[in-house]
Formats: structure tokens, C-alpha cells, sequence
């Protein structure tokens, strides 16, 4: 796909179904993901790929934090069906490293592009996604089922797939709302 077209594009995609890209496209994608720029290469952002057994797992996690936090029963349901929104997540990790040049934040904006690498990556490959997060991103005991450490922190859920419902149309922008000179 042309590389502008690529860009201007793409939406995100509520409704998700297989296929989802296969572990050769999966390769390629990771690829992507890492060529966001990056301050000091201190590479902060790394990946879990959820599907098949892995959505159950996942789904096990969150209704376990939902119950521990007394929710009510249909926001444990909602939970613990949340994985099965897509036939495939990819949990998007940053882990932060002490630079006396790189605050956090810096690390947070590199894995924040990486996951855009990703979406673009998907898109021109004709697959689809949505970032999500609610309180199920940042989330501590969230971190600590999925074996992270204390330096490492979810920004979020990319849910893919193939687009099952109608393609959003893209949004009109007046650029005079978002630019100005100098
Ligand atoms: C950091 C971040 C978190 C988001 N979290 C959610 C979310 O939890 N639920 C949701 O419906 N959309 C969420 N969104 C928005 C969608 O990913 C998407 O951008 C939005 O639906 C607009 O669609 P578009 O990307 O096609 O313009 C989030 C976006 C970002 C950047």
C-alpha cells in the first residue's frame, strides 16, 4: 500500500475478528515497532502477545482484579469477556531506566509511537486495531499477574484483527485548527 495513503487512512476498528496476522507478519510488525525513535536507545517498549489460550489467561486476570476490588457483577462480567473483544492483543509495556538525559516520559512518548508504528504496520498489511485502556492500563495488579517488575508499566491494549463491522469514515480536519506558524 503507498505509504501516505498507509497514513491518511486509517482508523481504528471496534469490531475484530480472525484472521489476525500470522507469526512471519507478527515478525515484521515488531520490527516496525522498534524503529520509533528513541532517546539514548534505552528501548523502553516491549510486547505479550495474547490470543488463543492467552485471551483465556488474560481474561482470568482481569476478573480476578475485578473481584478483588469488589466490583459489581456486571462490571466483572464485562472484565472477564474484555479479551474476547479480538482474536488477538497485543499488551503494549514500558519499562523506564534511570538516564540523566531521558526523563520518563520521554520513555513513555517512544513506546506511545511504537504502538502507532504497530497500527500503521497493521493497516498496510489490511489488518485492524484499536488502542484501548480504562483502569486496566496503569494498572498495579494488573503488572504484578502479568510477572512485571515495579520499573514496568502498561500503556495500553492494542486490540487486532480483521475488521468485521463498517470501516469508520475518516474525519475531516480543518488545519487551520491545528497548525500555525511561526
Ligand atoms: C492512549 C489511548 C487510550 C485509549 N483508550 C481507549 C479506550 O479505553 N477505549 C476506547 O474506546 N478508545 C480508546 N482510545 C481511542 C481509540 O483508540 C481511537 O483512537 C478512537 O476510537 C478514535 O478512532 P480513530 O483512531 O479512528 O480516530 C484510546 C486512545 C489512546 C491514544
Amino acid at each position: 500500500m503507498d505509504a501516505l495513503k498507509n497514513i491518511l487512512n486509517k482508523v481504528s476498528a471496534r469490531e475484530l475478528s480472525v484472521p489476525y496476522p500470522s507469526k512471519k507478519e507478527m515478525d515484521t510488525i515488531y520490527r516496525a515497532a522498534l524503529r520509533a525513535p528513541d532517546h539514548a536507545w534505552l528501548r523502553p517498549s516491549s510486547f505479550i502477545e495474547v490470543k488463543d489460550k492467552g485471551l483465556e489467561k488474560l481474561s482470568s486476570i482481569f476478573k480476578k482484579y475485578a473481584e478483588e476490588k469488589n466490583f459489581k457483577a456486571e462490571i466483572i462480567k464485562k472484565y472477564k469477556q474484555a479479551p474476547f473483544r479480538a482474536p488477538m492483543i497485543l499488551i503494549l509495556i514500558n519499562t523506564y531506566k534511570e538516564h540523566p538525559k531521558v526523563p520518563a516520559i520521554e520513555q513513555k512518548l517512544s513506546t506511545a509511537a511504537s504502538a502507532q508504528n504497530i497500527m500503521l504496520a497493521l493497516n498496510a498489511m489490511n489488518y485492524s486495531s484499536i488502542w484501548r485502556t480504562g483502569k486496566l492500563a496503569f494498572n498495579k495488579d494488573v503488572q504484578s499477574e502479568l510477572g512485571l517488575n515495579d520499573n514496568q508499566e502498561i500503556l495500553g491494549y492494542l486490540y487486532i484483527g480483521t475488521e468485521t463491522g463498517k470501516k469508520k469514515k475518516v474525519p475531516e480536519h480543518d488545519l487551520d485548527d491545528f497548525v500555525s506558524y511561526l
